[in-house]
């Protein structure tokens, strides 16, 4: 092919045929990327914890191609083994991974329980590290020099910043959001030779379960704060991970991208502690 068909953007940022595991798949941005995916022709397989957000969420995802749902706990071992087994059987190899199921905890310091900082570290740090080990040999088989496989973890802005809604501190999500970053560059390091690549988004706000409570009371205060004065769209985040599988992304390792109109750079308006 010469050069000048490679630029064009349908073979560029095509993930056509491409495999995608999305966990946390059944709401908010999973059920987004896992759309994105499935609307330029990935085959993909979403999970979650609830049977009943699953079957929604594949109702919805089927009308768009070829999909398949699981409700595992990422956080258990026999979740984990259960979801790999069907990755194996199903695809038999897998082209992009995105570690996307995450929790969260709000309390005032002196509130702050163990379990509830053990919970945030558990499923956003431990259970992505330990799928990304169990899913390597899945990713292996799809990877090549030129097309590798690709890993993409879902931080936060709240891991480069810290969160500026000090109403509610969320001590374990910013940590574990900076530990994710961190364990990004880590395994992109080490599996690169094997033709893997590990990279981060870091959004800003996007509305889904996890931020109603914050969109219901301080909406307006987040989009003042955002030096582009507003939350993030869907298709902002589905922009995003089509870059990042596609040909375009295949250079791209170890990084964290912000997708948050500038707010991790940015001071903010106001003080948040009064
Ligand atoms: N929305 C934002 O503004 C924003 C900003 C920055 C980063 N993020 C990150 O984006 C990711 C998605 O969050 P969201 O905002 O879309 O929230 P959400 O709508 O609450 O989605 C979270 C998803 O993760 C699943 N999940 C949670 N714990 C799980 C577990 N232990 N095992 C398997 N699945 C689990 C949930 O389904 P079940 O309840 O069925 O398990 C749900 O599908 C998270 O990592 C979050 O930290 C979001």
């Amino acid at each position: 092919m010469p050069d000048s068909e490679n630029y064009a953007v349908e073979q560029l940022f095509s993930v056509a045929g491409k495999t995608a595991l999305v966990t946390g798949g059944s709401s908010g941005l999973g059920l987004i990327m896992a759309k994105g995916l499935l609307l330029n022709g990935a085959s993909v397989i979403i999970a979650s914890r609830s049977q009943e957000k699953c079957d929604l969420a594949l109702k919805e995802l089927e009308q768009y191609g070829d999909c398949a749902a699981i409700a595992i706990d990422v956080t258990d071992e026999s979740g984990r083994e259960k979801l790999v087994n069907l990755v194996d059987q199903k695809f038999g190899k897998l082209s992009i991974l995105i570690n996307n199921a995450g929790a969260n905890w709000g309390a005032a310091l002196e509130d702050y329980p163990d379990s509830g900082f053990a919970k945030v570290m558990d499923t956003n740090v431990n259970a992505v590290f330990s799928l990304t080990r169990d899913l390597v040999p899945c990713l292996e088989k799809a990877a090549s020099a030129d097309d590798p496989s690709r890993v993409i973890n879902i931080g936060s802005m709240d891991g480069i910043h810290v969160p500026i809604v000090q109403r509610v501190p969320t001590f374990a999500y910013s940590a574990s959001k900076a530990a994710l970053h961190h364990l990004t560059r880590s395994l992109a390091v080490d599996i690169a030779h094997k033709h893997i690549t590990v990279n981060a988004i870091a959004p800003g706000f996007f509305e889904s379960r996890m931020t109603d409570y914050i969109f219901e009371h301080y909406k307006q205060d987040i989009e003042d704060d955002c030096p582009l004065h507003r939350v993030g769209k869907p298709e902002e985040i589905v922009g995003i991970v089509i870059y990042l599988a596609s040909r375009a992304g295949a250079y791209t390792n170890g990084t964290v991208i912000p997708v948050d109109g500038g707010t991790s750079i940015s001071k903010g308006k106001r003080d948040w502690t009064q």
